[in-house]
């Protein structure tokens, strides 16, 4: 099994996550989703972000390597009535399984960065919203 994945399905970091929701819930406030984007989040874990996308209106598909964590979302988005959230299993290292120009907004707050081809490329770098690298402070359109 791939060990990235193997890693975050160990431990359960829902209950990490349930201490972060207001923080992701104003980061997403922040993002100017409006009725009907289609949001992209990448490493979602539980739905942090993609749920209160969700509820701003935005069409959201999260993947995530961690099939507890994709479970979790989809429970969570069930228990909220939100049928414009859905939870996928998948490696952001590849993403075959997603249509090209199939989103708005793609975004991932402090997860695509753990996948294998992402630090290959970025070194230990991220990205904002644009899509734009963060290395050491400096933002590059690269
Ligand atoms: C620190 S958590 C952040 C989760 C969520 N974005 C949040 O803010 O609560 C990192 C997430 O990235 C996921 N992840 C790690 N490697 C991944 C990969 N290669 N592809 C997709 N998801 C990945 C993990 O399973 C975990 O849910």
């Amino acid at each position: 099994m791939n060990p990235n994945k193997a890693l975050w399905e160990k431990g359960d970091f829902t209950r990490i996550a349930a201490t972060m929701r207001e923080s992701g819930e104003a980061l997403v406030q922040r993002l100017g989703i409006t009725k009907g984007l289609r949001v992209l989040d990448l490493g979602c874990g539980d739905g942090t972000t993609a749920l209160p996308a969700a509820k701003l209106g935005a069409d959201v598909l999260g993947i995530d390597i961690a099939r507890n964590l994709v479970e979790a979302g989809n429970k969570r988005a069930a228990e909220h009535g939100l049928t414009n959230c859905t939870f996928q299993e998948g490696d952001a290292s590849n993403l075959e399984q997603v249509p090209d120009k199939a989103f708005d907004l793609v975004i991932s707050i402090f997860g695509a960065m753990f996948a294998q081809a992402v630090r290959d490329r970025e070194g230990d770098g991220a990205r904002d919203p644009a899509g734009r690298s963060d290395r050491n402070g400096q933002l590059d359109s690269e």
